[in-house]
């Protein structure tokens, strides 16, 4: 591959190319701005729920402007995510777009990713300031877009793989799940993972734990909307902080790699184990190297990596910045200097790595 200087031969061919390639995420980057427009305002589900129709029906189905609503419908039928009719100027939406738009909870629904990302761009200035100087970024210093964002990203795909897939992989945890385990979920933000499980399992207590006060009100809110307040204990604690101990499973889903001190956190929860317990650890899914990740997960969770993983880690103790593609090796590394001494990977999704570990 040829690299630049400044009497380099340019290749216009090249130049139309990769310019085009900006170009689609230009594009894409916009789409998803008016994605999110159109996800809180229901427009994507006024027009599921009404089926093919014109602008004006819509924008009185959805309680939208019917002017900007035509400007919306334009780009959003000229990006392939909505279909347009021309024959009688109409909009509908097929049963795959109206799922990954509009379908609240369907694992393929990708709203909370958008709602991540524009909750970045809501704070870019922070975002700037923060990579130019090298400081910490807390997490709780983020867009509120980003904790129920991550949350309603995260959670489709817990219900589908935690209880069914993740759980039953890890060596003998639903036996002493279904009679009756005492179990941790450390960086359990919002709760969602914490409140499966206590639905799964009932004869089982759940000790939700994160140091960041408004997601654990959140989860407390959600426990009791959802009846799930018998079983489930939520406190604002952080991951060396918590006093329980006995534990026969401790789970991190997600939040390993944020914590400014991944090994004095780890080495925390051994210690806060039975002697039989299990940890099992959720981290995205990469390679070991930077060459094995140079894909598009790759590409989205490093960009997620430091916009907000590795920032949350700096603004700890230690400050480690493991980040979002530390791999499973680096993860390892991690849990035996914690005192952990038989990791291995239990399961895996396309997004997601789950590591079981011993004391
Ligand atoms: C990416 S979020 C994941 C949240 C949740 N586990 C989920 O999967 O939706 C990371 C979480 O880790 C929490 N966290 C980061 N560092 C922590 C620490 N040192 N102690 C406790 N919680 C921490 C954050 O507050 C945040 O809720």
């Amino acid at each position: 591959m040829d690299t630049y200087s400044e009497t380099a031969e340019l290749d216009p061919r090249k130049v139309e190319q990769f310019a085009g390639k900006i170009m689609q995420d230009i594009g894409g980057s916009m789409a998803l701005l008016l994605s999110y427009m159109g996800d809180q305002t229901g427009v994507y589900r006024a027009l599921r729920d009404t089926g093919r129709c014109d602008a004006g029906t819509l924008a009185e189905a959805a309680g939208v402007d019917r002017r900007y609503l035509a400007e919306w419908l334009g780009a959003q039928a000229a990006a392939g995510y909505v279909c347009h009719h021309e024959e009688d100027e109409t909009f509908s939406m097929t049963p795959e777009q109206a799922i990954v738009l509009a379908q609240e909870g369907h694992p393929a629904c990708l709203q909370g990713f958008v709602q991540m990302i524009v909750a970045q761009y809501a704070t870019y200035e922070k975002a700037v300031e923060v990579f130019r100087s090298g400081a910490g970024r807390a997490w709780g210093d983020h867009h509120a877009c980003c904790f129920c964002g991550t949350d309603r990203f995260f959670r489709p795909g817990y219900m589908v793989n935690l209880v069914d897939s993740w759980l039953p992989a890890l060596d003998g945890a639903v036996a002493k799940l279904e009679k009756g385990a005492k179990v941790a979920d450390i960086g359990c933000g919002l709760g969602s993972s914490t409140l499966l499980m206590a639905k799964a399992f009932p004869n089982s207590v759940f000790h939700g734990m994160d140091f960041h006060a408004a997601s654990i009100e959140g989860a407390r809110r959600e426990a009791e909307e959802t009846g799930l307040t018998a079983n489930t204990r939520f406190t604002a604690v952080t991951a060396k902080g918590y006093d329980e101990t006995g534990f026969d499973l401790a789970c991190v889903f997600d939040a390993l790699h944020d914590m400014g001190d991944p090994v004095g956190a780890a080495r925390h929860i051994r210690e806060s184990l039975k002697p039989d317990g299990t940890l099992m650890l959720v981290e995205p899914i990469a390679g070991d190297r930077l060459a094995d990740n140079l894909n598009l997960i790759g590409q989205i969770f490093y960009s997620a990596s430091t916009l907000v993983c590795t920032p949350a880690s700096r603004a700890q103790e230690v400050g480690l910045a493991l980040g979002a593609q530390a791999g499973e090796k680096r993860l390892a590394e991690v849990l035996r200097q914690a005192g952990f001494t038989r990791v291995r990977r239990a399961a895996e999704t396309a997004t997601n790595m789950v590591l079981e570990a011993r004391p």
